[in-house]
């Protein structure tokens, strides 16, 4: 019998990335979708085509007929829905950030774990063709002993509201939660843990206008965050976010540059360009090489490695991991874990700015 699973939270990112998922993979099949919004409920069902729909999380969660449950709500609704589907026996995908802080997080993870179920942290970023083979020949060895990570994420967006976006206790944070935390997480899955850092996260637009011109309630998280980490293993890390960079627009895509450096060379990975990546060994330039096809899809996808668009399309491979790891009864990569390790390195970052100083990570997670 497929996987059934339900969806919670039909905005954008269930529609962009987890139904597409679903529908190429047959051993998974889409069985319900919940949203308090009942016209996008109507118009998600004839979109979609799930059988069941439903305004209230705890129907799905007590639904004997639902085995797994993938969460894509506002974040601070992202702990009473997952620990809900838990306690119902549901394997739970959830959005990042896990929670609107590491006790929350954390909290998700225990429910999850302590039952035996599956649960998986979108971070999509770790799907990127791109990403997975750096990763591969970081990790080889390649490029030699580890020294520098460096990240750079810039957007362009208009300066209106964000909706439940721009409010600390809807979102938690700012460019922080949504942007930078990505880069947080495939940080500490390529070198290892952050034990120290000092960060900053500063609001500059009171985005107190909605897009169609009515006012509304000045944003208060930030739209710029950045740190310096140092990792266990000893090196040394940068990241910069912004919503603000003008210029930066790309169709929507932005500017995303990930470099690792070794003692032997460097490698790039850029959203823009998936399928490639820069790399540079022995004290020589930098050249785009070709993602060799094995790592165009996680192992086993159906996706077609070469449809669609490649910055969109690899993000359809969270759903095929998330059901493997139901399927093979095994942890699914990237966890709630990693979900709640990102999340106390981006608390750690806020309380650095606070408190004006360096803040070692908590990571313990009970
Ligand atoms: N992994 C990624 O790359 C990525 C990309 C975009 C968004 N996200 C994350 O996904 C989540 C959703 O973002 P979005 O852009 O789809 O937002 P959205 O506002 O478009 O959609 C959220 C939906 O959740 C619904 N909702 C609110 N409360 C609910 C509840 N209690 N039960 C069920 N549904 C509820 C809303 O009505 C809305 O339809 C956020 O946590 C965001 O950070 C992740």
């Amino acid at each position: 019998m497929p996987v059934r699973i339900a969806i919670i939270g039909a905005g954008a990112v269930s529609d962009y990335h987890h139904v597409p998922g679903i529908r190429i993979d047959k051993r998974c099949e889409l069985v319900a979708v919940c949203d308090p919004n009942e016209a996008l409920l109507e118009q998600r069902q004839k979109e979609w085509g799930p059988t069941k729909k439903t305004t209230r999380y705890e129907d799905i969660a007590n639904d004997p007929d639902i085995d797994a449950v993938i969460s894509a709500t506002p974040n601070f609704t992202h702990l009473p829905i997952s620990v809900a589907c838990s306690e119902g026996g549901k394997h739970v995908m959830c959005e990042k950030p896990l929670g609107l802080n590491f006790e929350e997080s954390a909290r998700m993870y225990r429910a999850a774990r302590d039952r035996g179920l599956r649960h998986m942290t979108a971070f999509t970023y770790r799907f990127a063709p791109s990403m997975r083979y750096l990763r591969h020949l970081w990790k080889r060895g390649d490029l030699g002993v580890p020294r520098h990570f460096r990240s750079q994420r810039f957007l362009d967006w208009p300066e209106t509201s964000w909706g439940w976006r721009q409010y600390k206790h809807l979102a938690g944070a700012g460019d922080l939660f949504d942007m930078t935390i990505h880069r947080i997480d495939f940080a500490q899955d390529l070198m290892g843990p952050i034990k120290t850092l000092c960060g900053a996260a500063v609001n500059f637009v009171p985005r107190d206008k909605t897009p169609d011109g009515k006012p509304c309630e000045p944003s208060n998280v930030d739209d710029w965050s950045a740190l310096i980490g140092l990792f266990e293993g000893g090196a040394v890390g940068v990241w910069e976010g912004s919503t603000l960079m003008k210029g930066y627009h790309n169709n929507g895509f932005g500017h995303e540059w990930a470099e690792v450096n070794g003692s032997e060379g460097s490698a790039v990975y850029r959203l823009q360009d998936p399928n490639n990546i820069l790399l540079s060994r022995g004290g020589k330039p930098m050249e785009s090489v070709p993602v060799p096809e094995e790592f165009l899809v996680i192992p086993g996808s159906p996706r077609k490695p070469h449809e669609g668009v490649p910055s969109t399309v690899f993000r359809y491979d969270l759903v095929y991991e998330f059901v493997s790891a139901i399927v093979e009864g095994r942890d699914a990569i990237p966890g709630f874990d990693h979900g709640a390790r990102a999340q106390a390195v981006a608390d750690a970052v806020l309380e650095s700015y606070e408190k004006r100083t360096w803040v070692d990570v908590k990571q313990d997670l009970g």
